[in-house]
């Protein structure tokens, strides 16, 4: 039996085919009806046309409601009307599970809002279903990426005793049973450090996995659970890194484009105008690079009056990421040599001893995407820092191993998943690109 993406991609006319599905709509005309199903493998419904011939056709067909789930045996063949190529002449329809009057996806549009209280039903609506094949496209696309470069896949643990980024967002595991672990642990804000240590032996490595932070950021761009993609790369500087970043994101972007033009097509017209003309200029563009200095400069020359007072040593707001990204330059960014004050202790120091190799890359809408560094490979340089920033060096002593044994200069990145699937599919909420969202005082199902 093949699915209605299947059927429509290459019809096999005149001939007898099988479907299963969920009843969007019914139609009724004098002495027949049109039903429109969809099975959820592509955005396009097919139309069943069904006579009062058959045996069930009063007793269920013209009762059957939004939501039903039906199994239809018939002819395909080329559609006369106007609106679709082919549909089905049904030679037999069966109920298989009934939906009631009281169904909450009645034929009209739905804020993502309300969406948001049905999460388990709401992908049974166009633009979810769309989002959620666009995502599962661009998570293959992710393997593929790294797999055709000799990138080993490394599972990290999501239960850790290391808090990677040091923000104290860490979600804390216990048990009714005290100290399980014997020592603190909590749910992983990222793989990275345990990436460094498969980077530092297989070379090439990449996580990808979900990633839990307890900030509470109540906005349309932070989840508390979310995927990421995160790259780590043995004998790599920060100018590898970047390279690699950008070339991931032309990647799945340009991946995306060719694999998911139906579902794209329904967010340029409905979610985002021009939706597909900004993914093409990604993977067209160069993408602006601009050192944290020169972004500094560019706000305090701006024609604009920011909320968040700029000054060097700022951590850029989103108000300042915008603008750069979208008033400035109105093209992709990236932003290197931070300041290291406002950046994690595992970022390599620079030389001039007040910046480290870290790197951003923003994109139009969605402002931070990606974020990167070189690693600190210097034991010495490595362990003022971690003191220097109140950590204790006995809980990283497999971390500065790293550093004592072969150490070696290495750099990666994390790319926020659901960012990506924000900017692919247009959606302005994240909550709207991932099933089952969590975030603060968020988690239905
Ligand atoms: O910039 P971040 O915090 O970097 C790291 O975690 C590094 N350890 C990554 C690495 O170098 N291996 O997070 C990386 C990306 C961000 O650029 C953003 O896209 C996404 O993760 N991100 C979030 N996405 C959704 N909700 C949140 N609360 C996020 N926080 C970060
Ligand atoms: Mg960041």
């Amino acid at each position: 039996m093949r699915n209605i993406a299947g059927l429509l991609a290459n019809p096999p006319l005149d001939q007898s085919v099988e479907i299963t599905g969920w009843l969007r709509t019914r139609r009724d005309a004098a002495s027949f009806s049109f039903l429109e199903i969809n099975d959820g493998s592509c955005l396009a419904n097919i139309q069943v046309i069904v006579g009062d011939d058959l045996a069930n056709y009063h007793s269920e067909i013209k009762k059957l409601a939004t939501g039903c789930a039906l199994r239809v045996v018939g002819t395909l063949r080329a559609s006369p009307a106007k609106g679709q190529a082919v549909e089905i002449a049904a030679a037999q329809v069966e109920l298989i599970g009934a939906a009631g009057a009281d169904y909450p996806l009645q034929k009209k549009r739905h804020s993502p809002e309300f969406l948001r209280t049905i999460c388990h039903l709401r992908p049974r609506t166009n633009a979810i279903g769309a989002v959620m094949r666009v995502r599962s496209r661009l998570a293959f696309a992710t393997h593929q990426f790294f797999q055709e470069r000799g990138f080993v896949q490394t599972h990290t643990p999501i239960i850790t005793t290391s808090d990677c980024e040091g923000a104290g967002e860490m979600f804390e595991v216990v048990t009714g049973q005290g100290d399980f672990f014997g020592k603190p642990a909590g749910l992983t804000v990222s793989g990275q450090l345990q990436a460094e240590a498969y980077a530092l032996a297989l070379g090439k490595v990449y996580t990808f996995g979900p990633t839990f932070r307890a900030e509470n950021s109540n906005t349309s761009r932070h989840l508390a659970e979310f995927w990421m993609i995160e790259p780590e790369m043995a004998f790599c500087d920060l100018q590898g890194d970047m390279a690699m970043a950008v070339a991931l994101l032309k990647y799945l972007v340009a991946d995306a484009l060719k694999n998911c033009a139906a579902d794209l097509e329904l967010f340029d017209a409905y979610v985002e105008k021009g939706l597909l003309a900004k993914l093409r200029a990604l993977v067209e563009q160069d993408f602006i690079h601009l050192t944290y200095d020169q972004a500094i400069e560019q706000l305090l020359a701006a024609p604009v009056k920011f909320s968040y007072p700029v000054h060097w040593g700022i951590d850029p707001q989103s108000e300042h990421e915008r603008y750069l990204c979208e008033e400035r330059y109105k093209a992709p960014l990236i932003i290197t040599d931070y300041p290291a004050a406002i950046k994690p202790f595992y970022m390599r120091l620079s030389d001039d001893g007040r910046t480290v190799a870290a790197m951003d890359i923003l994109v139009p809408g969605i402002g931070e995407i990606i974020g990167g560094s070189q690693r600190e490979e210097r034991l010495d340089v490595l362990e003022k820092r971690m003191l220097a920033a109140g950590m204790n060096l006995d809980d990283y002593a497999w971390y500065l191993d790293l550093r004592r044994y072969g150490s070696a200069p290495h750099a990666g990145f994390g790319l926020g998943f659901e960012r990506l699937v924000r900017f692919v599919s247009g959606m302005a909420n994240i909550r709207d690109v991932i099933a089952f969202p969590r975030a603060p005082g968020f988690a239905p199902c």
